[in-house]
């Protein structure tokens, strides 16, 4: 059964039984801060299992991409080891939202599994949570599997819920116990069952994990149950079809050993089974997906994570011979594989090409490089050896050769790196955006009340009464706070708009008789709302009611900027094509930022075309309709999902002007109430993102007024008209060069004159070399070095030492030297010596240097040392 085929037999089945297919969500969860990647099909659902948000569905069904590498769920360095570990996979899921609990999902598991896909019932056995009995019973009593083939799995990590067979999606979040269901590959494949010690080989092999999601763990590690007992089960797509298609590792299938072929022809090698295949073969799916779902490399964050797959790919074809850019030529190859379950890897495909193009050829040097100095240390070592911190470190930072990267090559040869001494020295210089330390951080800072949802009634009401539900003051929750005090405030409902989809929370206050909190911004942690700001007079409890008003006229420019935001979007695209896309954005009372992926800087002639269709939508004044519908509808009527923003079941759906958007943020009545949009500055991000910063309403008033002010100004100081400014400002600058050219011309003869009336006196003469040391007054430092240069021109071999002390006291000394002495005495030196005199700054080269400096007293003096200091060197 080709994997195509698995999948949509998985999908059906379930639809079958009553679930709804819906598509996969994006690799960056919208939901949740606290994960670096989805790493299983639950996450978009995250909300529903917790109870912060329902579900139009009661089940579901989705073929979800996935990537474990970094995080919780961390797979990176197991791949091309083992027969079935990657970071990109897909999870086939089924999901119950309250609708059925252990007793279907156990049954419907093991009729696709031995009806539909047909697996002999003796190949497979199961493991549940030691005291799972409800389970046990269920697979013993009903399924009719034999006790031998039922494993209860304790607690085997050293605490309580620490086990194979307790599932959780991340240190917080929605887990339960889970029974897992195994294939057994027979005798003749090394590994012994689950929970035995050998159980790591190939024998027995999971392939599908049924959840049974009942509790929340929260950031101290407390267990609560959830509201309702939920399903959540995820079946990796590649290891079942290696199980269908009778191959015993993953890499075995048929989309991975085209994958496998077109990496050893892309490398030039033969060897099929070649591990370093693998791992090519898997990173290329996992940086074109990520890359495609908007990760560009960087180095912190998502971005490191990709910077690390794509380095590790190429790490792996250098060993197998290869040391150019290659992996980007894969992407045909990959789009062939996976472009028709996948068609945002065709449309993406020119972003995909050129970030891996730039992010390879950025390294590929270091490679090489780094390579060498690493397998020079190698030859001198054997098997069991550690590598010292020192040459980890030194190649990290003197080659910029990453430190996981060494270690896995050292671990190939079975060698060791000294991770804590490397450590120690990076603590020293540890840049602060480390990966794993900041999504720690995240985790710690945690602080949102765990309650019901937040109602919101904000797109249009502005002003409501409200119930304190819980109140964060001082890094803890309170009953009450007190005038001054700073706190965070839950209410049951309100009308601040949180910060979310690149819209900046509201502002406003909430108000009773006897006080008067000012919220400076919201924002929203799962569904609930916090007003974050400082009680300016009187005392809030929990449970007073308040009135809560949000700034009107700063959300009317926020509504303004976010609807013309679409508008441009939707311009941009006309003007552009289709692939710019928006990448990111920050819509607040005073401007708009829109990222969008493009290739090439934006030309003016593009940006007025932009400003021209978006201000024609404006001037329509056509009424926006905002409206509610199942996702899959508003997809098929064109809506755009724009990857950062939420895809539920149901999803909000804004019709401005052409436009069509999914979007949760607050907009206008009619387009002509955004006023006027201008677009204020365009530039770049990053590779393949530009930037347009834009304005609209009053805020565009202003930036006219402002530019109009300029203009005026401009106008009278060069007393021309305002369309005259242009050719008189040309004329200024012409004008200007030639003064310069002048001025130029002028220094060089006033320093001739200067050494032929004057100075031509005091040039003293040791052998054949004349010398000149001499106080001059008010001379600029040109026409110091004009006279140097006049001196030289004079003399074969010179020494011109000129000090020249303005009106203020500051000394400017200039020092040159012809060329055919300054083996004997260097410029430096003398203007060195001056300036420890007179506590002066400067330098300079063998044959010319300047310094300042301020004892102008003393200059005499000096100037006559300095004779002596020459006169000894010649
Ligand atoms: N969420 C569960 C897993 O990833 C099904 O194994």
């Amino acid at each position: 059964m080709k994997t195509s085929d698995i999948r949509i037999k998985f999908l059906k089945f379930f639809e079958s039984k009553g679930h709804t297919i819906l598509p996969s969500s994006s690799l960056i969860p919208t939901n949740d801060q606290t994960l670096l990647f989805t790493n299983s099909g639950m996450v978009q659902f995250k909300d529903i299992f917790t109870g912060h948000e329902t579900s139009n569905y009661k089940s579901v069904t989705t073929a979800q991409r996935c990537f474990r590498a970094g995080g919780k769920h961390n797979d990176l360095e197991n791949v091309g080891y083992t027969a079935r570990h990657h970071t990109f996979f897909e999870m086939l899921g089924n999901f119950s939202f309250g609708e059925y609990f252990k007793k279907e999902a156990i049954h419907y598991a093991w009729e696709l599994l031995t009806s539909v896909y047909k697996i002999p019932k003796d190949k497979l056995l199961v493991t549940v949570y030691y005291d799972d009995n409800e389970a046990y019973d269920i697979w013993n009593k009903e399924i009719g599997l034999n006790q031998s083939s039922i494993i209860r799995i304790g607690d085997n990590k050293g605490s309580k819920y620490a086990s194979d067979n307790f599932w959780q999606m991340a240190d917080v979040g929605p887990c339960g116990p889970c029974s897992e269901i195994f294939y057994d590959h027979g005798p003749n494949v090394d590994g012994g069952p689950p929970g035995s010690d050998n159980s790591d080989g190939d024998r027995y092999v999971e392939i599908w994990n049924l959840v049974f999601m009942q509790f929340y763990i929260d950031v101290n590690g407390n267990i609560t149950n959830l509201m309702t007992p939920c399903i959540d089960t995820g079946m990796g797509l590649e290891r079942i079809a290696a199980v269908l298609q009778g191959v015993h590792s993953n890499y075995d299938i048929d989309l991975f050993k085209n994958l496998i072929k077109s990496s050893a022809r892309m490398v030039n090698i033969d060897d099929l089974s070649n591990s370093s295949l693998k791992v090519i073969a898997d990173h290329i799916r996992a940086t074109a997906f990520l890359i495609v779902d908007g990760v560009l490399p960087a180095n912190d964050g998502r971005g490191y994570v990709l910077r690390r797959i794509i380095r590790r790919a190429l790490r792996h074809a250098y060993k197998l011979g290869e040391n150019k850019v290659f992996l980007h030529k894969l992407i045909p190859d990959l789009i062939q594989e996976m472009g028709t379950a996948y068609p945002e890897i065709i449309s993406g495909s020119n972003l995909i090409v050129r970030v891996l193009k730039q992010e390879e050829e950025r390294f590929i040097e270091t490679l090489s490089n780094g390579m060498k100095i690493l397998n020079n240390n190698l030859n001198h070592m054997k098997s069991g050896d550690m590598l010292s911190g020192d040459i980890l470190f030194n190649l990290y930072d003197t080659y910029g050769f990453p430190a996981d990267l060494t270690a896995d090559v050292c671990r190939e040869q079975n060698i060791s790196v000294d991770i804590d001494s490397f450590e120690l020295e990076m603590s020293k210089q540890r840049d602060k955006a480390r990966l794993a330390g900041k999504f720690k951080n995240l985790n710690n800072q945690i602080n949102y009340y765990d309650g019901p949802a937040t109602i919101f009634d904000g797109y249009k009401i502005f002003d409501l009464s409200a119930k304190v539900v819980a109140i964060y003051s001082k890094g803890k929750f309170v009953n009450s706070i007190v005038m001054e005090d700073s706190a965070d405030i839950v209410l049951d409902r309100t009308p601040f708009y949180a910060e979310s989809g690149g819209q900046v929370g509201d502002k406003g206050f909430l108000i009773s008789d006897i006080s008067n909190f000012r919220v400076n911004n919201t924002t929203l942690h799962s569904n609930v709302f916090m007003h974050h700001g400082y009680l300016e007079s009187g005392s809030i409890r929990v449970g007073d009611i308040l009135r809560a008003s949000i700034d009107i006229d700063n959300r009317k420019n926020i509504s303004r900027n976010h609807s013309a935001t679409h508008i441009m979007h939707k311009a941009l695209r006309t003007v552009l094509g289709t692939h710019a896309l928006q990448k990111g954005s920050l819509v607040d009372s005073e401007r708009i930022r829109f990222d969008f992926s493009h290739d090439f800087p934006v030309s003016i002639d593009q940006i007025k075309e932009v400003e021209k269709i978006s201000n024609e939508e404006i001037l329509s004044n056509s009424l926006v309709n905002i409206s509610n519908m199942d996702y899959c509808d508003a997809i098929s009527i064109g809506a755009i999902a724009v990857f950062s923003e939420k895809y539920e079941n149901s999803v909000r759906v804004v019709n401005i002007g052409s436009s069509l958007e999914l979007c949760c943020g607050t907009h206008v009545n009619r387009t002509g109430d955004i006023g006027f949009l201008k677009i204020i500055s365009e530039s770049s991000v990053s590779a393949g993102i530009r930037r347009i910063d834009a304005v609209t309403g009053n805020n565009t008033l202003r930036l006219i007024q402002d530019q109009q002010d300029i203009f005026l100004r401009l106008s009278s100081s060069l007393n021309t008209n305002i369309s005259n400014i242009t050719t008189k400002v040309d004329g200024q600058i012409n004008y200007i060069k030639n003064i310069e050219k002048k001025i130029y011309l002028l220094e060089k003869n006033i320093a001739n004159v200067i050494v032929d009336n004057f100075a031509i006196d005091k040039i003293k003469f040791i052998k054949d070399i004349g010398i000149l040391i001499s106080i001059v007054h008010g001379l600029e430092h040109n026409v110091l070095c004009n006279i140097v240069d006049s001196m030289k021109s004079r003399f074969q071999k010179t020494i011109v030492l000129l000090a020249s002390v303005s009106s203020n006291g500051k000394v400017n000394v200039v020092c040159g030297i012809s060329n055919a002495i300054t083996n004997l005495i260097n410029a430096k030196d003398i203007i060195s010596l001056v300036l420890t005199k007179i506590n002066g700054k400067g330098g300079g080269r063998n044959n010319m240097a300047t310094g300042s400096g301020y004892n102008d007293k003393k200059l005499p003096d000096i100037l006559d040392n300095i004779f002596g200091f020459i006169k000894e060197k010649i």
